[in-house]
């Protein structure tokens, strides 16, 4: 009989999400060798940041169950991505769909877990809502060493995380949205959302 200190933790992961975690992805992922290489060093800076952190290996399988899902979608045509949408969004281009369509198959597929899926359909655009994980992904997802752009600035964020995560995460941001405004580009509400977020939870 458990005790009632484990009966207390965390319910055993779904099975999607276990074997994610030990790095297979479901049957219905679309993948690319070079994405793959991606999707390792997003997942090696996770549980690194994991492991620094010291959080419980329940939580850190739900990290790189996240770092596996987060792209296992990337290299689906949009056209099959479209059906697993939970919501019809018309003002999202094709590149941000496979994040929304490997959470929406997720779900269908029983997963449960909100904080999870949440991480996995908004590291595009990043979510108001992200708790530690989707701060985590959200940043490891940038910060992963094989980008090729801005490597020392990413190099020096890489050393101040775990400890600094949620400053971390408020730079990526700020710089993305620098970028989207230099551009003249429009924000995606959820982005806007997002800072909003960040500035108004890291206030005195
Ligand atoms: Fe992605
Ligand atoms: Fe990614």
């Amino acid at each position: 009989m458990a005790s009632a200190r484990e009966a207390a933790e965390a319910p055993a992961p779904h099975p999607i999400v276990e074997a994610a975690a030990r790095g297979i992805l479901p049957a219905w992922a679309e993948v690319t060798l070079e994405r793959r290489g991606h999707i390792v060093r997003v997942v090696t800076l996770l549980n690194a940041w994991a492991r620094a952190a010291g959080v419980a290996l329940a939580e850190r399988t739900r990290w790189l169950a996240a770092g596996w899902l987060h792209d296992a979608l990337r290299d689906a045509p949009a056209d099959r991505l479209r059906p697993w949408l939970p919501e019809p969004r018309t003002d999202w281009p094709p590149q941000l769909l496979h994040g929304p369509a490997a959470a929406g198959r997720l779900g269908a597929e029983g997963v449960r877990d909100e904080e999870l899926l949440t991480a996995v359909a908004y590291h595009t655009l990043g979510h108001e809502g992200f708790g530690t994980l989707g701060k985590a992904l959200y940043a490891a997802d940038f910060l992963e060493p094989g980008r090729r752009f801005r490597s020392r600035w990413r190099a020096e964020l890489r050393r101040r995380m775990p400890a600094e995560i949620e400053r971390v995460t408020e730079e990526i941001l700020a710089a993305r949205l620098v970028n989207l405004i230099e551009r003249r580009s429009t924000i995606h509400r959820e982005t806007l959302a997002f800072w909003n977020a960040m500035v108004r939870h890291g206030r005195p």
